[in-house]
């Protein structure tokens, strides 16, 4: 069975753009591949956190996973600060990164403009090698992510392939997978930016632990345009495209098929639906979110995640020490 990794950062709660990004493509890739999902805690440190903040988001996001219909069962749920050989690997990817290269990620250039006047800190740099450690340790095939990591999944392949040639050919080169509708959530009061867990306006996303009426609000109030169709169009009509994607993803009802339903619709009629639809939805997720987040499961399904992942990881860590040449011949 080939193996599939990924992971959120426990820097907010989760948004309805991850759920629709990330999380629902997990639920239903358990049964076709060895999943691990891991919570990224040591990704989230790149910007300053609360410590106590981080440890809470770091346990409902175990909660959220497993309430997204992750089955403890069938995949390996864990936290990466945990699994001590990411960090360790990290730095082995870090020095055959170049800082050019590093640079130039997206991420790294909007973080980092955003930074106060104590400087950027250096961890912004080298998250990409810290995710790519992430997915080579475990022998990852596929990676299930949002249209926003394409490009640190390309720089994870680069390294395979320059650590690969350099080395020893024992790394193995992941695929991307992103999902066919809202591979991009956009935000609800400016659909040109992406919908963010870290951004400062409430109204501009939806959490996963938002109490429902209040998103059903933000979804009636989420920006459109002034014509009033109900087409899909990126470019032109952002607000009601984006709507128009979070709609099929939540029913599973296609684009296509939601224009010609709401062809005589207005965007009243249409919001009112989807605004009903999220809070169905939440109401439904939370529930199984309450039952994990206050149960002692929890912490017994993250300690056995926790030693499946340490006992897989260790192997390739012990290949690529080896292939470097560190430490001692044994
Ligand atoms: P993070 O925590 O920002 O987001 C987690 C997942 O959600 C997707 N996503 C979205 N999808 C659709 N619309 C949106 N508005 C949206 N916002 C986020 C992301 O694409 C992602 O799949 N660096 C990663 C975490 C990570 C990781 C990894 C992922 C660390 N190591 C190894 C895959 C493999 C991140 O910050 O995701």
């Amino acid at each position: 069975m080939e193996t599939l990794f990924s992971g959120i950062q426990p820097s907010g709660i989760p948004t309805l753009g991850n759920y629709i990004g990330a999380l629902k493509q997990f639920r239903e890739v358990q049964d076709d591949y060895d999943c691990f999902f891991c919570i990224v805690d040591q990704h989230a440190i790149t910007m300053p956190q609360d410590r106590l903040k981080l440890r809470k988001q770091t346990r409902q996001l175990a909660a959220i996973y497993l309430a997204a219909g992750i089955d403890p069962d069938k995949s390996t749920l864990f936290i990466q600060s945990e699994v001590p050989a990411h960090v360790q690997a990290s730095w082995m990817l870090t020095t055959i990164s170049s800082i050019g290269e590093l640079e130039r990620m997206t991420q790294f250039k909007d973080k980092s403009a955003k930074q106060s006047s104590e400087g950027v800190p250096a961890g912004l740099l080298t998250y990409p090698p810290l995710m790519a450690a992430d997915i080579v340790i475990y022998n990852t095939n596929i990676v299930p992510v949002g249209d926003d990591q394409k490009q640190h999944l390309e720089l994870t392949r680069n390294l395979v392939d320059r650590f690969n040639s350099r080395y020893n050919d024992i790394l193995v080169k992941p695929e991307i997978r992103m999902p066919k509708v809202g591979g991009r959530v956009m935000s609800l009061q400016d659909p040109t930016k992406k919908m963010s867990k870290s951004d400062d306006n409430q109204k501009n996303f939806i959490s996963l632990l938002d109490e429902p009426n209040v998103a059903a609000k933000k979804i009636k109030s989420a920006v459109t345009d002034s014509d009033g169709v109900i087409k899909f169009d990126r470019e032109n009509k952002p607000g009601i495209s984006n709507l128009l994607s979070i709609y099929s993803s939540l029913t599973d009802e296609s684009i296509d098929a939601l224009v010609e339903k709401y062809k005589e619709s207005n965007y009243g009629v249409f919001k009112t639906d989807l605004a009903e639809i999220v809070k169905t939805f939440l109401t439904d997720f939370q529930e199984k979110y309450e039952g994990y987040f206050n149960s002692s499961e929890l912490d017994d399904i993250l300690d056995k995640g926790r030693d499946k992942a340490q006992k897989v990881s260790f192997k390739t860590l012990k290949k690529m020490e080896k292939a470097m040449g560190l430490g001692r011949k044994r």
